[in-house]
């Protein structure tokens, strides 16, 4: 019997053998994803397809294949792939959840130590030969042992922030579409608020929302004026939760302090949009799980899916429980 064919849309941190044992795989070996014209070339005769966030996987290619049993998606996160035309199909799409939380956790805590304390900023103060002497108010920045911080999501991520703010001896808010169980409200020390509370009392606001309808600029104008002045955003869930216009026009009229950003919209940034002219922006290129470990494991996970998927077995880690 000939082998499942199974495309793979990028070189992925982790070795095929497993894999290529029980399937014929095709590795896009480019550095940029494949062009959508690919996608619908190939989805038309793969059994299987491993993706990754920067592929869009719409109902239109969804429609075109004929013998896929299974999409696995390496990333938590699979607003890039309409789940509702692959559940139609009866086509299981799988994901790599938990995985990556305590990475993301800890870059995120990097993003907002970062931005406090003006390391980036400092650094190419520092290297620009602008480090006369030592000044008392050289590159000050707000306290961040003690100061208030809102979670805006309180998943596995959001949940993992709040772990590491108690030993920085934080008031912690969070805000989501539910209230979590008082046990675990009291044990990580944490209280549930209205989002615009939530907005107005907090230092630090840091997101962890997946992106949906509900979450698409949740971020604008309005969310910006109820901040403080002195207030940090950091994002390092989804660039669509922010409306990049409205996030300029508070950075650059001190309606908030400053943001850091793991992601954006679009992603890549546009290289002449004018969020990158502000110093008191921190951009990073959507790598808040690139911890070594954590994206092996992310990959193992999804060819893991992957095969489950190919064997016709329910996944380990299904997103549309098919
Ligand atoms: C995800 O997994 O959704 C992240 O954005 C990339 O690690």
């Amino acid at each position: 019997m000939p082998q499942p064919q199974v495309f793979i849309t990028r070189r992925l941190p982790t070795d095929l053998d497993v894999l290529q044992q029980v399937a014929t795989v095709e590795v896009w070996i480019e550095r940029q994803p494949p062009p959508y014209k690919v996608l619908l070339e190939k989805i038309r005769t793969i059994d299987g397809l491993l993706c990754l966030l920067t592929d869009r996987i719409d109902s239109q290619l969804i429609a075109a294949a004929t013998s896929l049993k299974v999409i696995s998606q390496m990333a938590v996160g699979y607003d890039n792939i309409d789940i509702p035309a692959a559940t139609a199909r009866g086509i299981p799409v799988g994901h790599t959840p938990g995985i990556l939380t305590d990475a993301t956790a800890d870059f995120t805590w990097a993003l907002l130590m970062a931005a406090a304390r003006r390391v980036v900023e400092a650094d190419r103060f520092t290297r620009a030969g602008r480090w006369l002497t030592w000044e008392p108010d050289l590159l000050l920045g707000p306290n961040i042992t003690g100061a208030t911080l809102g979670i805006v999501g309180f998943g596995r991520i959001g949940q993992a922030i709040a772990r590491r703010a108690k030993g920085f001896e934080m008031r912690i808010l969070y805000a989501s579409k539910h209230q979590w169980d008082l046990e675990l409200e009291k044990a990580l020390g944490v209280e549930f608020v209205p989002f615009d509370r939530l907005l107005s009392e907090s230092d630090f606001v840091t997101i962890h929302t997946p992106l949906s309808k509900d979450t698409y600029h949740l971020f604008s104008d309005r969310q910006f004026e109820l901040m403080k002045p002195s207030a940090i955003l950091i994002n390092t869930a989804r660039g669509g939760v922010i409306d990049p216009d409205a996030l300029y026009r508070a950075l650059s009229q001190g309606q908030i302090a400053g943001a850091a950003l793991d992601v954006t919209e679009p992603e890549p940034i546009l290289m002449d949009s004018p969020l990158l002219t502000l110093d008191n922006l921190i951009m990073t290129p959507h790598i808040a799980s690139a911890s070594r470990q954590t994206r092996e494991k992310m990959a193992n996970m999804a060819i893991e899916n992957l095969i489950a998927g190919l064997r016709g077995a329910p996944l380990p880690y299904c997103v549309n429980n098919i």
